[in-house]
């Protein structure tokens, strides 16, 4: 077979990476992942020829101002999987409440929370962009789900994924069988594998965070920053900075060369920045099946019990012998 033939669908009706929990279904739901996928990117690609740039005069659950594509890649994502018959409830990071497809007799499987456009400040200049998707299962599957059945905790999810609008658009998906990522060929309209069984590198020479936080942070995590840049480790030169803004192009980056990203609590905001369950979780998952680690600086970020939907969380993620010696600073603050 050449190079790059083999179709996410066909790759994942294959028996040996078939998900535990999955069969067809599943295949069926990243298909429509897949499908917002190829709906942002087109939209992303004629964003500076169309009025969508620039914010919508609106603020989310969050505080924060919504930008015009964020309201797209919202609806973008609940149409497409309202309009799955595999999925049973929304949770997205730009709706306060989650949206519960209902239908009467047995229930859809799945239950997928996501963050619809991640890195948003980036959409008016032209900078990477992503979506990130967390699927749990719904049971027992004879009654609707209601708010708190999506309070799940990260070791709870069937799978992640996140989509990456870059030069190329990437699906990268996190099962019980690896992480794997495909690249979207535009002309055939098709996503083909092209990262099979990503692992991660035990210790990377980058760090990704927004160091203009500084002042605001706690001494232990400054003195991390401080030896991320004295550091040669036999090499001869420090750790290099890399942010785009955009957690999942960082996040990538990582996945593919090691290092570690942050973004971590603040002395007078410890609950951190990002969200649990739309972001840290999900991403989560897929770096750990990688081969890293993922915390918030004291704990698993896996093991957190959510206890609202929008609940935020310090993160380190990244390289394994990063992310510990990361929390041995922090534990000294
Ligand atoms: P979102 O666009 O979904 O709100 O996420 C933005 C996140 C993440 O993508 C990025 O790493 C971080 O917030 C950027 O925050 P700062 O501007 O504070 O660095
Ligand atoms: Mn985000
Ligand atoms: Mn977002």
């Amino acid at each position: 077979m050449a190079l790059h033939s083999l179709t996410l669908e066909q790759y994942f009706n294959r028996s040996h990476t078939a998900v535990p929990g999955g069969g067809p279904p599943f295949t069926t739901l990243l298909s429509h992942v897949g499908l917002v996928g190829k709906l942002l990117s087109r939209d992303l690609r004629l964003a500076g020829l169309l009025d969508v740039l620039g914010t919508s005069g609106d603020t989310n659950v969050q505080d924060e101002a919504v930008k015009k594509l964020d309201q797209i890649a919202n609806e973008t994502c609940v149409q497409v999987f309202q309009r799955s018959d595999v999925v049973c409830a929304l949770a997205s990071e730009e709706m306060e409440k989650p949206v519960i497809v209902s239908k009467p007799g047995r229930q859809a499987p799945y239950m997928v929370l996501f963050d619809p456009l991640d890195g948003s400040s980036n959409t008016d200049v032209n900078m990477p962009l992503g979506s990130i998707f967390s699927i749990v299962t719904h049971q027992p599957d004879d009654r609707p789900p209601g708010d708190r059945d999506l309070l799940q905790k990260g070791t709870d999810q069937l799978a992640a994924g996140y989509l990456l609008f870059g030069p190329s658009t990437m699906f990268v998906v996190a099962t019980g069988k690896g992480v794997h990522g495909f690249t979207l060929d535009p002309g055939l309209g098709e996503y083909l594998l092209s990262h099979e069984n990503m692992t991660i590198p035990t210790r990377g020479r980058i760090y990704a965070a927004n160091e203009g936080n500084y002042q605001k942070w706690p001494e232990g995590t400054k003195r991390y920053f401080d030896h991320l840049k004295m550091d040669d480790k036999g090499t001869g030169r420090p750790y290099s900075g890399r942010y785009s803004g955009c957690l999942v192009a960082d996040v990538h980056r990582i996945l593919l060369n090691g290092g570690i990203y942050l973004y971590p609590a603040e002395a007078k905001k410890p609950e951190g920045k990002l969200r649990l369950l739309y972001e840290a979780n999900p991403l989560a998952l897929i770096v750990e099946q990688a081969g890293g680690l993922a915390s918030t600086g004291t704990k698993r970020i896996l093991d957190v019990q959510p206890e609202r939907l929008h609940q935020r969380v310090p993160l380190l993620i990244g390289s394994r012998d990063d992310v510990r010696e990361a929390e041995a600073f922090f534990a000294k603050s």
